[in-house]
């Protein structure tokens, strides 16, 4: 593969000079395209609302909703005509200024694509248009018993975060949400519309299975659909003193899942409600596991002693009871952010990451609003094995990198005023965590892109290897950068090293 050697000439910042200099352009293109549905609406675009107060803020110059895949496809044909940068809105629910909602630009709206439809049977998938949230899919699915593997909160778009990744309760079992895609339907730069699967543009179809944002404007997805009868979630809350024994119980697991088990995670946050850290572990299972009512811990005379479980709750759900019950612990109407890392599974790093986490919030406490924690997630052998499924994806994972344990940061806050300090609190917060895993040699480079934090050089963690056929196929797919240059919010191929005397055509 031939790589290029990225030299920087002259630091160039795309979305910046982009925005400031086609708000003409925009106005020309909205008055152009105004027989479509046109709305001047600010904050309310999404179906609901748009989650984060950073893409709630942002005005668009119009808000356009096409009705099928060809409006999609005039849509960007007239951006590209007057170099309007845009934005594609389906959930909503990134914090990222801009990667939904267009700053003076295009919002496209996909909220009218809402096609889903069921294939039962012995290849069980569902049809999905892009205007569709989980909670649309798993209510579709559910008359039949079945779910398909999308994420943990209802209200996340179904293209955005399988171009992401996807992290389902059910991963374990069925893999990421991009590794359940059969095919996609996409609308290219040119404003082609093509299919995208194992067969038909395979190389497309890998790119979009973690390739984010960088290829086209997904349209529509066939994703595989699996039983699902209500399923028992559990949640054990422990004191942080004896956070090592909960994290003991997480290397294990990590390393070798009951067979029985779909799902453990372990959740650290800093409650204020209750001005005190808290440390619980929720696992999801068809069959109500065995759930410890007391843990034990060897005293320094080698003696075990008891240490007892504050709180244990279980209960059977849907898949969509669940998923909306979490969409209650993030609430909309706040200033978010979010951040993102991947490490070795090793029960004294996780204990030491709890530790930076907790000097930290120190710097915080006070900030109204505020609602902080960070979430281990094992990422087993298994569900990385489901990676290599048709042809695999973009991520860079293999089975051989695991097991990992990926730990997302969510934090929340309410006032404006604040949002300086919350950033620099993610940047510290997440500059300690990674250099405590590098201290340990436990740090993996990969990053998950549906919860990275924004400052990230996301592909950088995808290797060298991976980054380099993404690049390749989006020069040659989108050549004059439409999706770089002209629509800024998310995590692009080329964010920082692009310079016009690199983006050189002769090397397609
Ligand atoms: C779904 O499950 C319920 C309860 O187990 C059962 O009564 C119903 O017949 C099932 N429906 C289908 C379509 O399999
Ligand atoms: C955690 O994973 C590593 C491989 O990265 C493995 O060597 C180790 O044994 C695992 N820990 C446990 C407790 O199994
Ligand atoms: C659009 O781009 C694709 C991918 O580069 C190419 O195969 C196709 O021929 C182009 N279509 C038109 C109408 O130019």
């Amino acid at each position: 593969m031939k790589m290029l050697k990225l030299i920087l000439v002259a630091p160039l910042c795309f979305a910046a000079s982009v925005v400031s200099g086609v708000t003409f352009g925009c106005k020309q293109a909205c008055l152009e395209l105004s027989n479509f549905d046109v709305s001047r609406s600010t904050g309310n675009t999404a179906l609901s609302s748009l989650w984060s107060n950073f893409q709630a803020e942002v005005e668009p110059e119009c808000r356009l909703v096409p009705r099928h895949n060809r409006d999609v496809a005039e849509i960007l044909r007239v951006i590209r005509k007057f170099n309007c940068h845009f934005a594609v809105l389906g959930g909503g629910t990134s914090p990222f200024k801009g990667a939904s909602n267009a700053d003076a630009g295009i919002t496209i709206d996909m909220q009218s694509l809402r096609d889903l439809d069921v294939v039962d049977g012995e290849n069980a998938h569902v049809v999905v248009g892009a205007g569709n949230l989980w909670a649309h899919v798993y209510a579709a699915l559910a008359p039949f018993n079945m779910s398909a593997t999308g994420t943990r909160n209802s209200l996340t778009g179904v293209i955005g975060s399988i171009l992401g990744g996807g992290i389902l309760f059910f991963s374990e079992a069925h893999g990421w949400a991009c590794d359940t895609v059969i095919e996609f339907e996409l609308v290219l730069a040119n404003s082609s519309v093509i299919l995208a699967n194992e067969h038909q543009n395979p190389e497309i179809f890998w790119a979009l299975r973690g390739g984010g944002n960088n290829f086209g404007i997904v349209t529509r997805v066939s994703i595989e659909a699996f039983k699902n009868p209500p399923t028992w979630y559990t949640f054990q809350r422990f004191s942080p003193d004896h956070m090592d024994l909960v994290f003991n119980r997480l290397e294990a697991h990590t390393n070798s899942m009951p067979n029985d088990v779909c799902q453990i995670a372990v959740t650290f946050q800093w409650h204020v409600p209750t001005d005190q850290f808290v440390v619980s572990e929720r696992m999801v299972a068809y069959e109500l596991p065995e759930l410890p009512e007391i843990l034990w811990r060897k005293d320094s005379q080698g003696k075990l002693e008891p240490v007892s479980v504050l709180q244990t709750v279980s209960y059977q759900r849907s898949i969509l009871a669940m998923a909306e019950k979490m969409d209650q612990m993030n609430p909309h109407g706040f200033f978010n952010l979010f951040g993102s890392l991947t490490v070795y599974n090793d029960s004294d790093l996780f204990t030491m990451l709890a530790r930076v986490f907790m000097a930290e919030i120190e710097h915080i406490k006070t900030i109204e609003g505020l609602q902080v924690y960070i979430v281990y997630n094992p990422l087993t052998s298994k569900a990385l094995s489901h990676m290599q499924k048709r042809g695999g994806n973009a991520l860079g994972l293999e089975s051989r990198d695991g097991p990992l344990t990926i730990i997302n940061i969510n934090l929340h806050w309410s006032k404006q005023n604040d949002n300086d300090q919350m950033y620099v609190f993610m940047r510290n917060l997440i500059k300690g965590l990674r250099s405590t895993a590098v201290q340990k040699g436990l740090l993996h480079p990969y990053l998950f892109q549906n919860h990275a934090f924004e400052e990230e050089n996301l592909f950088d963690g995808y290797g060298v290897v991976n980054v380099g056929r993404l690049r390749t196929l989006q020069k040659i797919l989108d050549p004059d950068r439409v999706f770089q240059a002209l629509q800024p919010g998310g995590f692009k191929l080329w964010a920082d090293q692009v310079d016009d005397a690199q983006w050189d055509k002769s090397e397609l």
